[in-house]
This record gives structure tokens, C-alpha cells and sequence, in this order.
């Protein structure tokens, strides 16, 4: 087989290389087609652009395989935990018993959160949403510790701000949610694990002792071994992007909080449980809602439907679906939208213009679901998104960093006006 694709243009023929990534799939590069023959390519949202080579995550829509570091998503959430897989997509190799251990140690060594960002934090009003909260706060972090304004500095402080993120994002994420509630936070205890520490910081109050629910910790941690890394998805893109104009770590996270913050990103599960909540005070019509998704002149969606790359199945919905039905079954909870989520879920994979889109639930449909039997209120939903797609946010900067790419800067078809003369306001 030919590794170049050819080009005709205007009598012209120009040599397309061809790239092969280690799972076979191709990509026709297209860097020096402008400079040879003046033409770019034109691909709105991406939908069929690679922005980059990346050995961190695979995934195959077609196929439903999802892969960080060459091994499978359903042995990690299975055998592994979210500080190990932390350290295997960060540094790209599983860790010694040794090597987690300090890497633990690490994080935990930095739990804490300068005293002053308690102010900062005071000046949010109680209805700030958490995400704009925390991608703020994330932001700040250069504030308090401006050498890491220069990404270019030595590896070591560039992981120390790595190792920093890692253990202040639960914090912040807490406190985010104790000014919402404003109630006093709760400072980190570094006895415990991470998932532990977070809900404690999360749900204790000085009125009482907080006791952590073991199987509320395991099944937060497997979630957010399920959402640590996506490839190339809107806010990884998005850290990459800021990243590559050399904006510190905490800048490139921060918008990669921004960006995950929609609907059609990480919102989604927010707006999943807010959809099945109205359905169930609606009446429980769920084929209402399907003829509304399907209407063309409706712009309702089903949330938790659909995805840019999955088009037969979503491998961590297979895996959260299962891990809903255990913790509920565990928790003794028993949750009617959890009834509705099914009946629309069958209703919609039988259905003719949900097939014919290849569109099924995706790892948003259920995790809404456990993070409510989980306690987490609704509006948390997205930040306990963040706090698990961190490190492969700080993956994918780490690796766009190390190989040096360039700033990115995509090119456009202008198609405004051509020339115009200046009119004076009071001629117009
Ligand atoms: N409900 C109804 N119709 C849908 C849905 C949905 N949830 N999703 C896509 N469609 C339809 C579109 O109307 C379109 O139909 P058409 O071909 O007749 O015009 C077709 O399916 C393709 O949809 P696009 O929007 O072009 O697909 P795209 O790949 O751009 O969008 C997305 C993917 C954003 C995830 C979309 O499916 C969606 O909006 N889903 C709901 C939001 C959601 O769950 N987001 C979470 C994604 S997972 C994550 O980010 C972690």
C-alpha cells in the first residue's frame, strides 16, 4: 500500500504523506499543503482533523475500546486506583509499589491550600456555580506561586506544580462547595486517601464527627478512574491549545475547567439528571420526551445521548451502568429516575432515528445516577468531572510540552465583506 495520497488540483498533483499510528489508523498529512498549493483544509469542529500524535489514550468509537496507556479502561476501573492511574497517564508507565508510594506521599504532602485563597473565595457570591468557581481558583494558583508563570523551567518544578494540582484540585473543589452552602470548610486530613479526604472535605461539619462510607470511596474513585482521560476532546484540546502559547499549567487547567463546563461537554451530566428529573415531574412520559428529541424543530436533546467519537457503544457507560445498579443496590437506594434512565434508555436504543445516528448513552447517562446515590448534589456533578479528567489534562500539556509542539493557530475561510469605505456616524 502506497504511504502517499496524491492531490489534483488546477493541473497540479501534490503528494499527501500518510501517517500511521501504532493501532493502524491513518491520517493524511496536510502540513505543507498551503505552502505548495495555497490550499487549506476546511473541517468545522474538528470532526475529522487530528491536532496532534499522542501516545497517552486510544479509543476506537467504531469498536467501543478505550485505552490509557495501552491498557483497558475495564481492567483499570476493575483492578487499579485513581492515584495509579494518575501516575501511569502522567508518566506514562504503571508505578512500582515503590514509586506510588511516593507519589502518594507527594500529593498528599501538598494538600493544603494557601490561607488566602479563603478570601478569594469569600468573594464569590453563595450562588457562584462551582465550576466558574474552581476554574478561577485554579487560576489564581499562579498567584501564589508565580514561578509557575514559565512552563519552561526545570522538569522538577514543572512536576511540582503537576504534584500541587494533583492535590489542591479536591480542595478547592470542596470549598467551592461549602461557599455555595455557606458553611466553613473543612481542611484536608492527610491520613486519608484521596477520595476519602475529598467527601470528608466535602460533607463534614463542625456539628458533628463525619463518618466516610468505604463503598461511597471506592465507588468515587472508579468513577473518576472512568472520565481520567478522552484524547483529544473539547477541553483537552482546550489545555493544549492555551498550553501551546506556553501559559503555565494552572492557566491551561483552568480553561480546560471552562471548557468542560458546557452542556455538551462534562455538563452534561448535570443536565442529564436535571432531564430526568423534569420527565418524572412531567409525568414519567418518557416516548414524549423521545418524539421531542427527535423533532427537528425542537432544539431539546436527549442529554447523555450521543457522542463526537462512540457510535455503537460508550465502554464506560457499560462499566457505570453496572457500578449504578451495584451502589444503589449496596446503599439501599432507591432512586426513580433510575427507573426513568432505563425505560428511556431501552425506548431510545430501539428506535429507529436513534439507531440510524449511531446514538447511545454515553458515560454521562448514568454517572449523574451514582454521584446522586453518592450524595453529591447535582451542580457538583461537572467539578467531580474535572477533579477525575485532571490528570489527563495534565497529561496531554505534559506531552505537547515535551514534544515541543507549536502554538496553535488554526486558519479560516473569510466569509465577510470584501472592502468597504468608512461612513462617519452621522452619515449612517
Ligand atoms: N438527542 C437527539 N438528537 C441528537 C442527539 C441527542 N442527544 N445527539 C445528536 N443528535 C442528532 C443530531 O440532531 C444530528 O441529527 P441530523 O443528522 O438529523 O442532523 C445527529 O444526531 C448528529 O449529531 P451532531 O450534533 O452532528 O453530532 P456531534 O458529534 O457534533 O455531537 C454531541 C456530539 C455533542 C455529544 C451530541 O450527541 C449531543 O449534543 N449529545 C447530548 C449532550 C451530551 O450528552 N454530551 C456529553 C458528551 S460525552 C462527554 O463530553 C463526556
Amino acid at each position: 500500500m502506497s504511504d502517499k495520497a496524491e492531490l489534483h488540483y488546477n493541473g497540479n498533483v501534490y503528494q499527501l504523506p500518510i501517517i500511521e499510528g501504532t493501532q493502524n489508523e491513518k491520517a493524511l498529512d496536510i502540513s505543507r499543503l498551503r505552502g505548495e498549493s495555497g490550499l487549506i483544509t476546511l473541517d468545522k469542529g474538528f470532526k475529522n482533523t487530528g491536532s496532534t500524535e499522542s501516545a497517552i489514550t486510544f479509543l476506537n468509537g467504531e469498536e467501543g475500546i478505550l485505552k490509557y496507556r495501552g491498557y483497558s479502561i475495564e481492567e483499570l476501573a476493575d483492578k487499579s486506583s485513581f492515584v495509579e492511574v494518575s501516575y501511569l497517564l502522567i508518566y506514562g508507565e504503571l508505578p512500582t509499589a515503590e514509586q506510588l508510594k511516593s507519589f502518594q506521599a507527594e500529593i498528599t504532602n501538598h494538600t493544603l491550600v494557601h490561607e488566602d485563597v479563603k478570601s478569594i473565595l469569600d468573594g464569590f457570591p453563595s450562588k457562584s456555580h462551582p465550576m466558574g468557581v474552581l476554574s478561577s481558583l485554579v487560576s489564581s494558583l499562579t498567584a501564589f506561586y508565580p514561578m509557575s508563570l514559565d512552563p519552561n523551567r526545570s522538569a522538577s518544578e514543572v512536576n511540582g506544580t503537576i504534584i500541587r494540582l494533583l492535590a489542591k484540585l479536591p480542595t478547592l473543589a470542596a470549598w467551592s462547595y461549602k461557599n455555595r452552602m455557606r458553611q466553613p470548610v473543612v481542611y484536608p486530613k492527610n491520613s486519608l486517601d484521596y477520595c476519602s479526604n475529598f467527601l470528608r472535605m466535602m460533607f463534614a461539619l463542625p456539628t458533628e464527627e463525619y463518618q466516610i462510607n468505604p463503598v461511597v470511596a471506592k465507588a468515587l474513585d472508579k468513577l473518576l478512574i472512568l472520565h481520567a482521560d478522552h484524547e483529544q476532546n473539547c477541553s483537552a484540546s482546550t489545555v493544549r491549545i492555551v498550553g501551546s502559547s506556553h501559559a503555565s499549567l494552572y492557566t491551561s487547567v483552568s480553561a480546560g475547567i471552562a471548557a468542560l463546563w458546557g452542556p455538551l461537554h462534562g455538563g452534561a451530566n448535570q443536565a442529564v439528571i436535571e432531564m430526568l428529573e423534569n420527565i418524572r415531574r412531567d409525568g414519567g412520559d418518557v416516548e414524549k420526551y423521545v418524539s421531542r428529541a427527535k423533532d427537528k424543530s425542537d432544539s431539546f436533546r436527549l442529554m447523555g445521548f450521543g457522542h463526537r467519537v462512540y457510535k455503537n457503544f460508550d465502554p464506560r457507560a457499560t462499566i457505570i451502568k453496572k457500578a449504578a445498579d451495584d451502589v444503589l443496590k449496596e446503599l439501599g437506594v432507591d432512586d426513580p429516575v433510575l427507573d426513568i434512565a432505563k425505560t428511556l434508555e431501552e425506548i431510545a436504543l430501539n428506535d429507529e432515528y436513534f439507531v440510524a445516528r449511531g446514538l447511545y448513552p454515553n458515560v454521562d447517562f448514568y454517572s449523574g445516577i451514582i454521584y446522586r446515590a453518592l450524595g453529591i448534589p447535582t451542580d457538583m456533578f461537572t467539578v467531580m468531572f474535572a477533579i477525575g479528567r485532571l490528570p489527563g489534562w495534565i497529561a496531554q500539556w505534559k506531552e505537547m510540552r515535551e514534544n515541543n509542539e507549536p502554538i496553535g493557530r488554526p486558519r479560516q475561510v473569510y466569509t465577510g465583506y470584501t472592502s468597504r469605505d468608512y461612513v462617519t456616524i452621522d452619515k449612517r
